[in-house]
């Protein structure tokens, strides 16, 4: 049955080439799921070769891994491997019919991506925005055609998780809720519409629980305590493990959306902060990062 929202699936636009703005992990999880899934070419831009051949290895990296545990044969990876390239030249997405961002959260950047991009691409290619918690309605304002962007939000591990969020931005239009709808059901995820709202519906939640695990690390209680305290709860992860996962940056940049917004459920806590800042990783083989304990908790590492 059709989700109530969802328009018909008659208006969706065929999609032959994908393009993806940014090479870092999530970009390159993305460039691998839209070429294994859609079987379409699938192009990554970044701002220098450096980063684009890191984002192609990577995904190269990961065919290899499936044709090494026997889930791939050596003919679909050779295919496969053909279908995804980079450039830094934004000029490879002229003939894209579907473009996604999965940049830095920075509202200002992925604007002028957009509008950069606006110049490049066709009038009907879907501009989609892997963003976490931006808002998907502000992001087209300047547009020409404000109506082809959509909000298209994966979770890590994109590979493995099933869920995507597909947001409709106040001006986007039928055609292209159709078409992510149909795209994210050949990605084989299970697709939820859901509204424009800071941080939409997972990661509000998610953060919810982040931040109360760092409001109680903030008051004082050791890193361990907080972490190990849901054990019994079989959650997938710890909640560090989680953030890291995630990202420390992403986390706390998610965090202060919703902390502006609404200021009286969404902490902005000191210690991520500073974490942050000191360009930690909250964990280091398996076990929280000792120096962000000593950050934290101050005494040896
Ligand atoms: N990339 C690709 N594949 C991965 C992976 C990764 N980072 N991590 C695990 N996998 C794969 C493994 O290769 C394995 O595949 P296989 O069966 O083909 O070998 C499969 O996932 C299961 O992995 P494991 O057996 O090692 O580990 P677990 O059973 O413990 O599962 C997990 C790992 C799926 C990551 C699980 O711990 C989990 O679901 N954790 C919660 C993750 C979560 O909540 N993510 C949402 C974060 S919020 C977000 O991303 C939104 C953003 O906007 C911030």
């Amino acid at each position: 049955k059709k989700p109530v929202g969802v328009p018909d699936k008659d208006l969706a636009r065929k999609v032959t080439k994908v393009g993806i703005v940014g090479a870092g992990l999530m970009a390159s999880q993305l460039a691998l799921l839209f070429a294994r899934r859609l079987q379409v070419p699938v192009v990554l831009t970044d701002l220098d070769q450096g980063r684009v051949d890191k984002g192609v290895e990577y995904v190269r990296g990961q065919i290899d891994k499936m044709v090494g545990k026997r889930r791939m044969d050596e003919g679909t990876a050779a295919k496969l491997r053909g279908l995804v390239s980079g450039s830094v030249d934004k000029s490879v997405f002229a003939d894209a019919d579907f473009v996604i961002e999965a940049v830095f959260e920075n509202l200002d950047l992925k604007k002028q991506i957009w509008a950069e991009l606006e110049k490049i691409v066709g009038p009907e290619t879907v501009l989609a925005t892997n963003t976490s918690s931006l808002s998907v309605t502000e992001m087209a304002a300047d547009l020409e055609h404000p109506e082809r962007v959509v909000g298209f939000h994966f979770f890590n591990p994109v590979a493995v998780l099933p869920l995507l969020e597909i947001i409709k931005g106040e001006r986007t239009d039928d055609a292209t809720l159709a078409t992510a709808f149909e795209v994210g059901k050949e990605l084989r995820k299970s697709c939820v519409l859901v509204k424009d709202a800071p941080a939409f519906v997972v990661n509000r939640l998610l953060t919810r629980f982040t931040s109360e695990v760092f409001r109680a690390i903030d008051a004082g209680t050791p890193l361990a305590t907080v972490d190990t305290a849901l054990d019994p709860l079989g959650l997938p992860m710890r909640p560090i493990a989680l953030l890291q996962l995630v990202g420390p940056a992403v986390a706390y940049h998610v965090g202060g959306t919703l902390h502006q917004a609404f200021p009286d459920r969404f902490g902005d806590s000191p210690n991520l902060k500073k974490i942050v800042d000191a360009g930690l990783p909250l964990m280091v083989d398996d076990e929280i990062n000792p120096e962000v304990v000593k950050l934290v908790e101050g005494g040896d590492a």
